[in-house]
């Protein structure tokens, strides 16, 4: 399939806050999760578990893994920022010349093919982050000085009542849930199972997301959400940086980077393939939405197979509908008051939340 060809996530769109409460990761523990832009497996480095296993079937997420845990590793703060793309700098092709020896060599090579990406900053050259800067120009064409003030509230209740009765217009609503946010209109430029196959949940997409965005705007400070940045901005401010573009993230998963391995495969056969009590914790992004319900239950009996009794699990949908069948609910301890708080709290507004431990 063509989408695992390309660098399709680059800087992130999950809440670290979230997924950590969702894991509880304790010492000594063994975490496997999603690889994609590479957020994941770098934030498992702040807590203190023994070992992280990253997995993606696009061996190009698992490259800008590389490229990330070598910057992070080998290069100071404000010059790892510039060199991902976080501040401007001229001089990333020399960095890059600094980086090659500590990479892999299938990913030095990528990026020596791809160097045009690096240039540019890789954390905003994923296809899904130059879509969302294709949404940022249009929306800011369309409306500018409403976007910037939406980005300057720092009062909730301010911002509720410029939403009511400033953003939230019909012809708005209209723009960009028949647009500037409709899967429909985007596969276009993106073939994402998540985003254009597995919507069963949402007969209307673009309505479905723009409702979760107000629902957003109505709880939370538009200025703390990053795929709300990215959707109209076109990039992520400062105050919404994920843990590892920020200094105390910077600083804590460089202290012991050698704990995080990475494999380019199919996690659902991955995980048919290892020993019984091999993992203690599964962040598994929303790959839920990437497959249909049959592999979905696969996916489980994988996770069941593999998990250590107690192990935690998170799993996201965006739009799909998956359920855990009857036969397996005893064994996937879900915590339904957890989950619709996540739900709640996710600044990234679009997921869904299936959390919980595995009793065995
Ligand atoms: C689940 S999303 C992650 C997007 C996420 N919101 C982010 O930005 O980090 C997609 C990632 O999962 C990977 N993926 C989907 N299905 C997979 C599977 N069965 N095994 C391994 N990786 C998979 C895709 O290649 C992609 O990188």
């Amino acid at each position: 399939m063509d989408f695992y060809q390309h660098l399709n996530y680059s800087i992130g769109n999950e809440d670290w806050n979230v997924e950590a409460q969702a894991l509880r990761v304790k010492p000594g523990d063994h975490v496997i999760c999603v690889t994609a832009s590479g957020d994941r497996p770098l934030h498992l480095l702040m807590t203190d578990c023994a070992a992280i296993l990253s997995i993606d079937m696009n061996r190009i997420e698992n490259h800008l893994l590389d490229l990330k845990l070598a910057a992070i590793t080998h290069l100071d703060y404000e010059t790892y920022l510039a060199f991902l793309g976080g501040t401007e700098t001229p001089h990333r092709m020399a960095i890059f010349q600094q980086l090659k020896p500590h990479l892999s060599h299938p990913a030095a090579r990528f990026w020596e093919d791809n160097k045009n990406m690096l240039e540019k900053g890789i954390i905003y050259q994923g296809k899904m982050e130059r879509l969302t800067n294709i949404t940022s120009c249009i929306s800011q064409f369309c409306r500018n000085d409403k976007i910037q003030t939406l980005f300057s509230f720092t009062d909730l209740n301010e911002q509720r009542e410029f939403v009511a009765k400033k953003w939230d217009s019909h012809v708005w609503r209209l723009l960009l849930s028949a647009i500037l946010i409709n899967p429909r209109i985007s596969k276009l430029f993106i073939t994402d199972p998540g985003l254009n196959s597995y919507t069963d949940y949402a007969s209307n997409p673009g309505q479905y997301i723009y409702s979760r965005m107000l629902r957003y705007l109505n709880n939370h400070l538009a200025n703390k959400s990053a795929l709300l940045q990215l959707v109209f901005l076109g990039k992520i401010l400062p105050s919404a940086y994920f843990p590892y573009l920020q200094f105390g993230g910077y600083t804590k998963i460089r202290r012991d980077p050698a704990r995080l391995r990475y494999q380019t495969t199919n996690i659902i056969e991955f995980l048919h393939t290892q020993t019984a009590h091999e993992f203690n914790g599964f962040s598994l992004s929303d790959i839920a939405s990437y497959m249909p319900q049959n592999i979905f239950e696969r996916l489980l009996h994988g996770i069941e197979k593999s998990a250590h009794p107690g192990a935690r699990f998170c799993l996201r949908e965006f739009m799909s509908k998956r359920t855990i069948p009857p036969a397996l609910q005893a064994t996937f301890r879900r915590e339904d008051v957890l989950e619709a708080h996540l739900e709640k709290e996710e600044v990234n507004f679009v997921y869904r939340f299936m959390v919980g431990t595995i009793q065995k």
